[in-house]
């Protein structure tokens, strides 16, 4: 029997922290409206605490949305619960998700307190946050460069008090998979009380890890991803939804697990993201940049054209993006050639089709790409 992995995204706190995103009410709405039809479980909509805007969104997207959990993020503080508290009234399934750090580095140089008043201060967060609803995250700032033992002692308390759900961040994207696989699953089976709670990743990408970390998370033993469209956030950005619930669907043989997610609606809510934020999606994005599908050298067109598997293992479709391109340029081989002309209806002699690749490797060569303009040209003028 297959798991089910939850999918929490936080494009809407977390990816709106990149530098130079702001996003209004509306367009917030917007995307949550995406993510409710993309299937995702939960919405963290924002931090009500910080402006009056962030109260306004998660507020509006508690009263617009439904069959999905909304979420608003707090420090562990009593005004910011609160705030989290009220903001989340209208909403039909309320979450909190409040927390604080764990690693020395931020006990000692941020938070400034012990370990223990820190877990004090988690706990009653904690306590408090049940007074709204019964749905409460704790998260570990830092988690990733903290002392898996006090890790281990803040899970069983936070729990006890009431957390049903336990973010694991490794908020500086500082572990490699390996290791963060080995804390999740050493918060399993170290922690007596972790079969009442969920487990859940959430990966900066200052390494570039963020993706692989979280999928690492995964097999050991989480069962909720943090992620966000287009992999946007602080920094390198977060772990990529796309990325993630994609990954599960190509190599379902080794994760075994389900989302909700409907794949072929991934396009479309990485162009709106990209427009609303005014992120550009790098042409090279996994799953979603604009050349993921697109096969520009003579040997790989070969290849695809052949057998797509040879060279493709997303399906375009699958994700809702356009089919795959056989993209003319110099690196282009006759296959590819003959196989776009047969496109836009040509079909020639090999004499004549000679002399027509002849022509096009004149034009690849003064062009980066080569397009159906300039094969047409080609076969008007060449004989
Ligand atoms: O990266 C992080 O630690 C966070 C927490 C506030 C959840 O975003
Ligand atoms: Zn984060």
């Amino acid at each position: 029997m297959e798991d089910r992995v939850y999918i929490f995204d936080t494009t809407l706190r977390d990816g709106e922290q990149s530098p130079g995103v702001a996003l209004n009410v509306m367009e917030k709405l917007e995307i949550g409206h995406a993510l409710v039809d993309l299937g995702v479980d939960v919405i963290e909509a924002g931090f009500p605490i910080s402006s009056p805007g962030d109260f306004e969104s998660v507020s509006t997207l508690s009263r617009e949305l439904r069959g999905v959990t909304i979420c608003g993020l707090t420090r562990a503080k009593r005004e910011d619960i609160e705030c989290a508290g009220e903001a989340l009234k209208p909403a039909e399934r309320p979450r909190i998700h409040t927390g604080l750090g764990v690693s020395d580095q931020h006990l000692e140089h941020k938070l400034r307190m012990s370990r223990d008043q820190a877990l004090e201060v988690g706990v009653n967060a904690v306590k408090l946050a049940k007074q709204f609803t019964d749905d409460v995250e704790y998260f570990m700032e830092d988690s990733g460069r903290a002392d898996p033992q006090y890790v281990y002692r803040v899970v069983e308390a936070v729990i006890d008090a009431g957390a049903t759900v336990i973010n694991v961040p490794d908020t500086t994207g500082y572990t490699f998979p390996t290791e963060y696989m080995a804390l999740i699953r050493g918060i399993i089976e170290n922690v007596p009380n972790s079969d009442k709670a969920t487990f859940s990743c959430h990966c900066h990408n200052d390494l570039g890890m963020a993706t692989a970390n979280t999928l690492a998370g995964v097999v050991g033993g989480a069962r909720q991803v943090e992620v966000t469209v287009n992999g946007i956030g602080e920094r390198a950005g977060n772990t990529a939804l796309e990325e993630v619930v994609t990954a599960f669907a190509i190599r379902k043989d080794f994760f075994n697990v389900s989302t909700n997610i409907k794949l072929a609606k991934l396009m479309d809510i990485s162009r709106l993201v990209s427009r609303l934020t005014g992120m550009m999606v790098q042409r090279n994005k996994a799953v979603v940049g604009a050349n993921a599908y697109a096969h520009s050298s003579g040997i790989h067109q070969d290849g695809v054209l052949k057998d797509r598997l040879n060279y493709e293992i997303i399906a375009p479709e699958l994700v809702g993006a356009a089919r795959s391109e056989i993209i003319l340029t110099a690196r282009s081989g006759r296959h590819g050639v003959k196989h776009r002309l047969a496109e836009m209806g040509f079909s020639f002699t090999d004499d004549r089709f000679e002399r027509i690749y002849e022509g096009f490797l004149r034009v690849a060569d003064t062009k980066k790409e080569v397009t159906e303009d300039d094969l047409k040209e080609l076969v008007d003028t060449v004989k």
